[in-house]
């Protein structure tokens, strides 16, 4: 008689993602003959159609072969899955619609054997971070937002020597990442000037008395303000962009000369027309991670070697068989514990993108704030 082990399949994960506001050329990264198909009769067909979650992308560890025998499995890390709805139809259309395509995403997650569910772009905003999905045994869900967070801050301090004025600005400072970032902020203090933004008052002057008194127990000195309004961006130096529309909030005539942005948008929400206009400007996408002994298979939208924050922490709680959901707003605690996650994985990778990226194209992080010729911006 021969004995069979019994030994449980590693934990892998599904990271959920969906079609920016063009929906075409996201579907075409899924089946490029996707790519033709009329931008009207996709927003039709996502809505009126019944269709079903598309795998995007199997994420392997790099230089594990796979075996004819295994079906392309050896290694298997997850699976990144579209949720057939386009990013404007996820902020506007029925809610209970909306929840229902997610819904029925993260039950092929688990079809899929899937233990760790990520919640990418837009998908956690409008579950209220994962709180409104449905509890499924065995499944831990995370918005991926506490790393998105811990990694965030590192590109700030990367980024403040270019912004010498060390006045930073958080656009979107109540949401589940802009709360931790702050949060992370009033810890470990950087810059001279805080600047918190977003529209909802009560949850911004709670934020900003929490921060000035956490900031004043560490004997800091920093000056810190809420702001309603865009226009308050226009004094920063560096300005954290954190917002969930479904395309650009940030444009031209918010930024002063000179200033530093971190873009960790998705869909991106700073106007790309900076790239152009305001050569004075510097835009740097945010929430990028190297991860050079991971290979996804598939087009992430992201140079081969690089991934999103947020599907990192996703691998990170998959790897580390972590059972804890992290849903709602991002949590300090959860931020430290993936940054140490990510430290005992460094062989993967998890660190922040080098070189830098600036509207998904290569460029080095600054050393210092650049040069700038004559007359305003
Ligand atoms: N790169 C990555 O790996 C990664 C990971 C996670 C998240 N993200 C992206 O990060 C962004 C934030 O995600 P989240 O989950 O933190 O979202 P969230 O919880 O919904 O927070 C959004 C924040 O933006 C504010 N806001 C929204 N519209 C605004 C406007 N027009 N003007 C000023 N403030 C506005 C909201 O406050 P008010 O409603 O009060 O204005 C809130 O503070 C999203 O774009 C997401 O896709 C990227």
């Amino acid at each position: 008689m021969t004995a069979v082990a019994l030994t449980a399949p590693p934990p892998t994960f599904a990271f959920l993602v969906h079609p920016r506001a063009d929906v075409a050329p996201d579907m075409a990264r899924v089946w490029p003959p996707l790519g033709v198909v009329p931008e009207r009769a996709w927003q039709w067909g996502l809505r009126h159609l019944p269709l079903p979650t598309l795998t995007l992308a199997d994420v392997h560890r790099r230089g594990q072969r796979d075996a004819a025998d295994d079906g392309g499995s050896a290694g298997l890390l997850g699976h990144v899955l579209v949720v057939p709805v386009g990013a404007r139809q996820l902020l506007t259309e029925d809610r209970r619609w909306v929840l229902g395509k997610i819904e029925r995403a993260v039950d092929r997650a688990v079809e899929l054997g899937a233990s760790v569910v990520g919640l990418g772009a837009l998908t956690a905003p409008v579950t209220a971070g994962g709180r409104l999905l449905r509890e499924r045994p065995g499944l831990t869900v995370t918005t991926g937002n506490a790393f998105t967070a811990h990694l965030t801050v590192e590109a700030l301090r990367r980024l403040l020597p270019a912004a010498p004025g060390g006045h930073i600005a958080v656009v979107g400072a109540t949401g589940s990442v802009g709360s931790c970032v702050v949060r992370l902020l009033a810890d470990e203090p950087i810059g001279t000037e805080l600047t918190l933004v977003a529209r909802e008052a009560k949850r911004l002057a709670a934020l900003g008395s929490e921060v000035a008194a956490t900031l004043a127990r560490g004997g800091e000195p920093m000056d810190v303000r809420t702001a309603r309004s865009m226009d308050a961006v226009r004094d920063a130096d560096l300005v954290l962009i954190l917002t969930t529309a479904s395309d650009a909030l940030l444009r031209g005539e918010h930024l002063k000369r000179g200033a530093v942005v971190l873009d960790d948008t998705q869909p991106r929400n700073t106007d790309p027309a900076l790239a152009t206009e305001r050569p004075d400007v510097l835009v740097v996408d945010g929430g990028v991670a190297e991860i050079p002994g991971i290979d996804v298979r598939g087009d992430i939208g992201l140079p081969r070697g690089l991934a999103y924050a947020c599907l990192c922490e996703t691998m990170l709680m998959a790897l580390e068989g972590h059972r804890e959901h992290s849903v709602g707003a991002a949590d300090v605690g959860h931020a430290r514990r993936m940054r140490d996650a990510a430290r005992r994985h460094a062989r993967l990778g998890f660190t922040l993108a080098e070189p830098a990226l600036s509207f998904g194209r290569p460029i080095p992080w600054p050393s210092a704030a650049p040069v700038l010729a004559g007359g305003l911006g």
